[in-house]
């Protein structure tokens, strides 16, 4: 019998779990759209369209969907997850200007949310096979102010 939980087909009696791996980079940005004049930019984005940008510690949360392997009790290699964390999150965005070091932020205003959902693009692939996939993206720009993306559902293994 199959149903379904948040968008993913599995048998029932199943264990499904979420893991989920955190992980940490710091970089600048500025919010402004080229499109909008300066007012416009100044009254949607405030100071974060300051042309000197600022910086957060920026938080992630990356969660896996899926069920533990019997002979492993794992559902991915945790170690495995931050390697690919590192590799896809830490190495291109930590220590840089969003908007002038990191594509596609040069062209893409990068709010918490456009963030997370190019994070969910760099790592959707390497972690959706027929065992897991990946659920969720959470980047918190600061303690209080977080986004949560949970994809197009593309992952179809
Ligand atoms: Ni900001």
């Amino acid at each position: 019998e199959l149903y379904r939980w948040s968008g993913f087909q599995h048998r029932k009696n199943e264990v499904r779990m979420l893991i989920t791996r955190k992980t940490e980079f710091s970089a600048s940005h500025l919010c402004r759209n080229p499109e909008l004049s300066a007012e416009e930019n100044q009254r949607i984005y405030g100071m974060s369209a300051n042309e000197h940008g600022h910086g957060h510690n920026y938080v992630v949360e990356v969660s896996l969907e899926g069920e533990p392997d019997p002979v492993t009790g794992m559902v991915l290699d945790l170690k495995e997850l931050k390697e690919i964390l590192n590799r896809e999150v830490v190495m291109p965005y930590d220590h840089r200007f969003l908007n002038y070091e990191v594509p596609p932020f040069d062209r893409q205003v990068p709010t918490t949310e456009n963030i997370a959902r190019d994070i969910w693009r760099r790592i959707e692939r390497q972690l959706c096979n027929e065992n897991h996939r990946l659920h969720s993206v959470r980047v918190y720009e600061s303690e209080d102010l977080f986004v949560d993306y949970f994809g197009d559902g593309s992952c179809s293994a």
